[in-house]
């Protein structure tokens, strides 16, 4: 497979440690960035700790059928993320299909084929999916039948409690520990050794022609940005129009039509859509004045790659200011190993104590910079008491700090109805948090509702006193645009339209089920017979937060006693009722649909919501079939592995 293959660029990764002098190659699968980051961490940790001569590598961008060939005196790492259900990575599918694979074969027929690997493995899941972790475990297992050899204990992070960054620190120590026994590792005092280098740009300026200002890529620069768009490629898409979807003052939920009618993206009902954010002016100075990059914000740098298998994550030449504000997730909570990094840079010896003790002390970092979700810039400020991070090289930053990532939402609307405009429906993500002043603000969606109040020409176009520019600022796009791409889902309407659907969507989960309505009505107004559609729908207060409640009301118009809408008001009455209360309350009419081979779809909140549907669904059906509950267990279970039960869920 060359999907991956970029042109001149080996994918024969025996050859390329070879050729690149390196005896430590870290794989990642990654989808949201988490895992490629982890593993540069380990990059250079393994460099600066015990002098490996480490490398990063996208799965995708090598073959694999020559892992037999690695000699053993070199470690193989695997930082592999699983997605969804139970899912690879999209640049991890080629491989896991070729290893978890009863009929893998290797080039040279060795006997055990990897009895020469020795790996180390480390994945990230989510405890409160039902396939935890499934991919690290099934490539762990994998390897081990091939009679690979792996050090330490493969590693596992939950998302869903909450602990990946505790779940990867308290791996890492035992494993490195192993690693050094088994190879014979020194270890040294680390030393801080730049993978990047950075070039200052005499004779241009940011107004020059050549100097990126958060373009992803030339043909953007050019100012003719061209398709496929994709995860590298995204389309600039000018927003039709947007609205508020909530009554109450102090929470805001956007609805947003985007317009993709001058791109060849296409979408289906049921896909997510990516929107890649900008950080807010305010963040983005904040981190130019602690980290002392002010007075030179706008000068033209290049970044070098000072390893030859390092990447720049970013097009240059650039700024500084470019680089921060639409290349790094500077608003993120920091990690706490970050903070160890940064320890050598302080301003002062207070500093550097502070720092060493916040980056060692897991609780103490808990109780001062986890609780208030700090950034890093804000903890500089803290700690080092105002005086500016002079000595903190650039390049430690950008090794440091996570590449910022698009964010995914469901399609909140119908193909069939709208091909070429996509909504979205995002709640606005603010929280706040006790002893700390301001909300912690969420950086995409404060972002689309800075695009919202300016196209509506709101009194308060920047909120909250933020500003926001627009990607490749000298590309005069007239009206407010959002650079988007589109990413196909199996969440999909049943193929016969008269099959029953019953859809659980509390909150913004009701996202993709405003499409699937939509897309019935639509059929019904063009004769189509459509079947039996249930939406639950659960929110805190009918005045406040009952989104798309008229929409419902033309869809019933059409659709009759074809649609049913089943609200779950959390907060009007003496108790809390959930979308699962009402379900339990319609079981005769959920099993006899489900008897009809009804598809039952969710979506929104994995971390609670989903498991409790899902366990719920359970009773029903052992109560309406009198059978036992692992009975009514093993049927949803089944239904997930028919796709008759779907979920879109997030945490
Ligand atoms: P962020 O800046 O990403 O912050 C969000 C939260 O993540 C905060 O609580 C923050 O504390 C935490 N966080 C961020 N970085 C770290 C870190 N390093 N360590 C610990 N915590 C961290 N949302 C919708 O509103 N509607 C939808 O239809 C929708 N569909 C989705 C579909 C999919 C497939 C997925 C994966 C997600 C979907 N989401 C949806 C969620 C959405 O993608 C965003 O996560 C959400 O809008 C918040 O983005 P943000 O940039 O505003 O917040
Ligand atoms: P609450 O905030 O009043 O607890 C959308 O967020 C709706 O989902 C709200 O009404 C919210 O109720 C509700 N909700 C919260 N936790 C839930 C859970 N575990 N299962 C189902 N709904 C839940």
């Amino acid at each position: 497979n060359a999907n991956g293959a970029k042109a001149g660029k080996t994918r024969n990764i025996v050859e390329k440690l070879d050729e690149s002098g390196k005896n430590c190659i870290i794989f990642y699968g990654s989808q949201t960035g988490t895992a490629e980051d982890y593993a540069s961490r380990l990059a250079k940790e393994g460099k600066s700790r015990f002098g490996l001569e480490t490398m990063v590598a996208d799965l995708e961008d090598y073959d694999y059928d020559n892992l037999d060939e690695i000699p053993s005196d070199k470690i193989v790492m695997f930082v592999l993320a699983t997605y969804g259900e139970g899912e690879p990575t999209d640049n991890a599918v080629d491989f896991y299909e070729f290893i978890y694979n009863d009929d893998v074969s290797f080039s040279s027929g060795n006997e055990p084929p990897l009895g020469n690997l020795n790996y180390v493995a480390f994945g990230l899941g989510n405890n409160t999916y039902e396939h935890y972790n499934s991919m690290v475990r099934n490539v762990d297992k994998a390897l081990q039948k091939l009679g690979a050899s792996r050090i330490g204990q493969a590693g596992e992070g939950d998302d869903g409690a909450g602990t990946m960054e505790e779940d990867f620190l308290a791996w890492k120590d035992p494993m490195w520990k192993a690693l050094q026994e088994k190879m014979g590792l020194e270890e040294r005092e680390a030393v801080y050794e730049p993978v990047f280098g950075i070039v200052e740009r005499d004779g241009f300026t940011k107004d020059s022609p050549e100097v990126y200002l958060g373009e992803p890529n030339k043909m953007h620069l050019d100012g003719s940005p061209k398709g496929p768009f994709n995860a590298h490629n995204p389309y600039i898409a000018p927003i039709a129009k947007s609205y508020e979807l909530f009554s109450v003052k102090d929470r805001n939920c956007l609805h947003m039509e985007v317009d993709i009618s001058g791109s060849n993206l296409t979408y289906q009902t049921g896909d997510h859509i990516a929107v890649w954010p900008t950080n807010p002016g305010a963040e983005v100075d904040r981190f130019m004045n602690v980290l002392d990059l002010t007075h030179k914000r706008d000068d033209v740098i290049s970044v070098k790659a000072l390893e030859p298998t390092a990447k720049v994550p970013f097009p240059t030449p650039t700024t500084y200011d470019a680089i921060v504000r639409y290349h790094m997730e500077i608003c993120a909570p920091v990690s706490r190993q970050f903070l160890a990094t940064l320890a050598a840079f302080a301003p002062d010896e207070e500093a550097k104590a502070e720092m060493t003790k916040l980056g060692g002390d897991k609780d103490y970092f808990h109780s001062k910079v986890n609780i208030y979700h700090f950034n890093i810039a804000r903890v500089l400020e803290t700690v080092g008491k105002g005086k500016k991070w002079s000595n903190v090289p650039f390049s430690a930053l950008i090794e440091g700090i996570t590449k910022l990532q698009p964010r995914y939402y469901s399609i909140s609307s119908s193909s069939l109805e709208q091909p070429k405009m996509i909504s979205i429906t995002a709640v606005v993500e603010q929280q706040y948090l006790p002893g700390r002043e301001d909300p912690f603000r969420g950086v995409a969606t404060n972002y689309l509702l800075a695009l919202k109040e300016k196209q509506n020409g709101e009194p308060n176009p920047a909120p909250f006193g933020q500003t926001y520019e627009i990607m490749g600022p000298r590309n005069k796009y007239t009206g407010i645009h959002v650079p988007v791409h589109v990413r196909h889902s199996n969440f999909k309407l049943p193929s016969d339209p008269t099959k029953p659907i019953i859809m659980i969507g509390p909150g913004t989960g009701v996202a993709p089920f405003r499409g699937f309505i939509r897309e019935r009505k639509r059929q019904a107004e063009h004769g189509e017979e459509v079947g039996k559609s249930i939406l639950f729908f659960g929110c805190r207060k009918e005045s406040e937060d009952f989104m798309y409640a008229d929409e419902w009301k033309e869809a019933k118009a059409v659709l009759g006693d074809k649609l049913e809408i089943v609200t779950a008001f959390s907060r009007d009455g003496p108790k809390k009722v959930y979308v699962q209360h009402r379900l339990k309350e319609k079981a005769k009419e959920v099993n006899e649909l489900l008897e009809k081979k009804a598809y039952f779809y969710v979506c929104g909140d994995a971390a609670n919501m989903a498991r409790e549907v899902n366990t719920v669904l359970g009773q029903i059906l052992a109560e309406q079939r009198g059978i036992p509950e692992t009975k009514g267990e093993e049927i949803v279970k089944n239904m997930r592995a028919a796709n008759q039960y779907q979920e879109d869920v997030w945490s």
